[in-house]
């Protein structure tokens, strides 16, 4: 508690609220008992000066482009990290010893596999579904195979739905991309690593032998952390409110999952690549920065721009790495997308509106071109981000469902509707 305290003359009274202070970052202005004291709400549509709850999971400092997972820097975590290894951070606090990565590695493996009735949910969809709608579906429905662990009040039962969340999210992703291309479905193997698991049940042909490449694995590996956790964006606030209710935690990580799917979050992904592939050549990027400015144009620089972030994306950086070194490993040498990309972002990055506005590419900005080259479809892209973030959603609804004080979220409104009025007969309107 800070010996700060916030002050607030309003309506004739004056208000005195407490000021909390947390390890890093800004304080709080505790106001939980304003509307008891002044009868009034705050407003802040959007939460952009709303801290809903306490976490110990993730900092953002966004001015300085800072994210730091239980207060490791996301860059070393992606540098030196295993993703299994940043899941047990994220869910238990501290990195594992040898003996517990072993145990936690062995957990998650041997729940990669999904009840073999989920097969026939696949064979209900189109095709030419988008796979983010046969991943809210199917996940949704893992509440009706796994009834052993959706009584949230158990912590047994709480962790088993934690791994199984965990580890079978490749294997459902891996389902809906070989559904969504006629292909048959591939088993998880239990000897290889997350990321060459996911790699070979989304890549692997029963005609042939699949080799998992070790650069594109680590690739995989990494774009999977930096995805991991990012402190209570959209979908994260999403997942927070569903499990207030009690609701189970498949429940939870489907309506993250929907949250994700749009394209000012997780969709941006998919979004940022068709704007890539729309403007096609470095000549006709200064047409779409125009529009970008127009306020009379809805178009925006799809992977720009961030809520918290008006500093470069850390994680942008390590994505524009990776890209790098997945395009080089592939042979890929001039990619077109790839050179609009850059060539965009030396731009932007030097045009007054986007300097003044803080806008710097995000997570998302490069994550297509490398996901695209890993041979996944611009339509899998939020797919493999939702597989990624899973994690997080569990890691930070876990601590929601431990914190003694937790309650049902239940905002309120300023009502601008119509004042009571009484209902008029039909013949008389
Ligand atoms: C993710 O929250 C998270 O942590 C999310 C995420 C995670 O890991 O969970 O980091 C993942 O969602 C990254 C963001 C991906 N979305 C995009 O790349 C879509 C494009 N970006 C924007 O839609 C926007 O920047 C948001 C949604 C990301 C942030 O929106 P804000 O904070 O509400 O900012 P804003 O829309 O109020 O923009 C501020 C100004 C506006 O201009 P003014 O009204 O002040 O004149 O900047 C402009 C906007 O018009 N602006 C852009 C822009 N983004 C903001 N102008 C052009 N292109 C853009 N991309």
């Amino acid at each position: 508690m800070s010996k700060d305290t916030a002050k607030l003359s309003f309506s004739g009274g004056e208000h005195e609220f407490s000021v909390r202070e947390g390890t890093i970052g800004p304080s709080v202005i505790d106001i939980s008992s304003l509307y008891k004291e002044t009868g009034a709400f705050t407003y802040d549509p959007g939460f952009t000066s709303t801290a809903s709850c306490d976490s110990q999971i993730t900092f953002i400092d966004g001015d300085e482009g800072v994210l730091l997972h239980r207060g490791y820097p996301i860059e070393q975590l992606a540098e030196h990290g295993d993703f299994l290894e940043v899941c047990y951070l994220l869910l238990y606090g501290e990195l594992p010893t040898k003996t517990q990565k072993e145990d936690f590695d062995f957990r998650v493996t041997r729940h990669t596999m999904v009840h073999e009735q989920m097969n026939r949910f696949f064979t209900g969809f189109r095709r030419d579904a988008h796979p983010m709608a046969v991943m809210c579906g199917t996940v949704g429905a893992l509440s009706a195979f796994y009834h052993d662990s959706t009584d949230i009040s158990d912590p047994h039962q709480r962790m088993v739905a934690s791994m199984r969340m965990i580890a079978k999210m490749p294997t459902i992703a891996a389902m809906a991309y070989k559904y969504h291309i006629g292909q048959p479905f591939v088993y998880p193997q239990n000897d290889l690593d997350y990321a060459s698991n996911f790699l070979r049940m989304c890549f692997a042909v029963p005609c042939e032998e699949y080799k998992v490449n070790p650069v594109l694995a680590r690739a995989m590996n990494r774009i999977f952390i930096l995805h991991a956790d990012h402190e209570q964006n959209a979908s994260t606030s999403t997942v927070r409110l569903a499990g207030s209710s009690g609701a189970n935690p498949f429940a939870c990580i489907a309506a993250g999952i929907a949250c994700l799917w749009g394209p000012a979050h997780g969709g941006a992904n998919e979004a940022a690549l068709n704007m890539l592939a729309e403007i096609g050549s470095v000549d006709r990027i200064p047409e779409y920065i125009e529009r970008a400015k127009d306020k009379n144009d809805p178009f925006r620089l799809m992977g720009f721009g961030h809520r918290v972030y008006k500093n470069y994306d850390p994680r942008a950086k390590i994505m524009q790495k990776t890209t790098h070194e997945v395009l080089g490993e592939l042979g890929i040498k001039d990619d077109p997308m790839l050179e609009v990309a850059m060539e965009l972002e030396k731009i932007a990055l030097h045009d007054e509106y986007f300097v003044e506005k803080k806008l710097y590419p995000n997570i998302d900005f490069y994550s297509g071109i490398t996901l695209r080259a890993l041979g996944f479809p611009t339509n899998m892209f939020t797919v493999l981000f939702s597989v990624a973030r899973t994690v997080g959603w569990i890691a930070q609804w876990k601590e929601m469902i431990e914190d003694p004080h937790q309650r049902i979220g239940r905002p309120r409104q300023l009502y601008t509707g119509a004042p009571k009025r009484d209902y008029l007969p039909i013949n008389k309107r």
